[in-house]
């Protein structure tokens, strides 16, 4: 390295990453620094494409080498993300995704499949590899939300091919049942449902798996949190009281079953339902609020026509709020992974 590199660098480490308060030399974020004339150029390796803090590490570099070093009058930094991967316990199934994330709730119909396909679109569209499991086994509905209500899955090996849809890998039994020939299981039958899910479909290597839950406390994230590696649960609600009171049990539940909870979705916020009742209770139980939906009629009508609203109407509350939200989960469940006492991820903590 010249002089000028090492001068660099040192003037770099000088730069705290905001969440896991360590420099970003010393987490190996920088690579590949170059300096060409007064231009330092590197690359910052993120633990998440989707990371919201860019501006944040733009601003942060610039003012700990631009001035700071005789010789540098400029940055350019290029992105790259590398998503640390969590630990599966010795009894649990492997992941195929780095990151295993649970949408869940405790009362039906406030918008758990919507929050889950549209966060796994924005978050695909960031540049991860996703993938997506209807866990609702007897009431899927991904395969609508995402337009291949006709789709069906090949098979390859054994092994089923999942469909694609805006750049998500998806699996539902909304795939190979349908409407009029429900599946009827009962609870230990969904489980190996479930697992099926993970172990007879050819993910391939994924960055985030999202996991659409059925309401409640019930057999399948029971399961979930049980036999899978969960990096965190997500917990949607409405505004409204009954629905916050049987969100305020899901997440009992959740942390009763040591799954970390990733935070609190406040969906359909508006006149109708009220507004604020998620982030009340976010506060109440000291867990981190992701953020509020309105309620819209372009959401609907997204899912309904398999039209995700963070692609479809991009612009509007409802998307930036969704995509937001995608970016708080993601920034979050990295935070969660490194921060865990017993895993060390071997790309980030050089
Ligand atoms: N923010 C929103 N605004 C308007 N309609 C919504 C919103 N979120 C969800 N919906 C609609 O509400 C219904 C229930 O949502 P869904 O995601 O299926 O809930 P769940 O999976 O929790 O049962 C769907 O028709 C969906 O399109
Ligand atoms: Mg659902």
């Amino acid at each position: 390295m010249s002089d000028l590199n090492t001068l660099v660098m040192q003037a770099l480490s000088n730069v705290i990453e905001p969440e896991l308060h360590r420099d970003i030399v010393s987490l190996n974020m920088v690579r590949n620094l170059s300096i060409q004339g007064d231009v330092a150029k590197f690359t910052i390796v993120l633990t998440t494409p989707a990371c919201p803090l860019k501006n944040v590490f733009l601003e942060r570099c610039q003012d700990a080498v631009v001035g700071k070093v005789a010789g540098i009058q400029a940055i350019e930094i290029q992105w790259d993300a590398e998503v640390p991967k969590g630990r599966s316990l010795p009894n649990q199934t492997q992941s195929p995704a780095n990151i295993l994330i649970a949408v869940a709730s405790g009362k039906g119909g406030v918008g758990k499949s919507t929050v889950a396909t549209n966060v796994a679109v924005a978050l695909s569209e960031m540049g991860a590899e996703v993938g997506l499991i209807d866990a609702d086994i007897l009431n899927p509905n991904i395969q609508t939300m995402t337009g291949l209500d006709t789709g069906r899955p090949l098979v390859e090996d054994g092994k089923m091919v999942p469909l694609k849809a805006f750049g998500v890998k998806l699996m539902s039994t909304g795939f190979l049942t349908t409407p009029d020939r429900p599946m009827i299981l009962r609870g230990p039958m969904l489980h190996s449902a479930i697992r099926q899910f993970f172990d007879d479909v050819h993910w391939g290597k994924l960055d985030y798996m999202v996991v659409d839950l059925p309401p409640g406390t019930g057999d399948a994230p029971l399961s979930l949190a049980q036999h899978f590696p969960l990096t965190g649960a997500v917990i949607v609600t409405q505004p409204q009281d009954v629905a916050v009171s049987d969100a305020r049990r899901s997440v009992a539940m959740f942390k009763q079953l040591n799954v970390p909870i990733i935070g609190i979705v406040e969906n359909m916020a508006g006149e109708f339902f009220g507004i604020g009742g998620g982030e009340n209770l976010a506060k109440e139980l000291s867990v981190p609020f992701l953020g509020r939906v309105p309620l819209a009629s372009s959401v609907r009508m997204g899912g309904d026509y398999g039209r995700p609203v963070v692609l479809y109407d991009a612009e509007s509350e409802s998307a930036r709020a969704l995509t937001h939200i995608a970016q708080a989960i993601a920034a979050r469940a990295s935070l969660l992974i490194m921060q865990s006492p017993n895993v060390i991820p071997i790309n980030i903590i050089g």
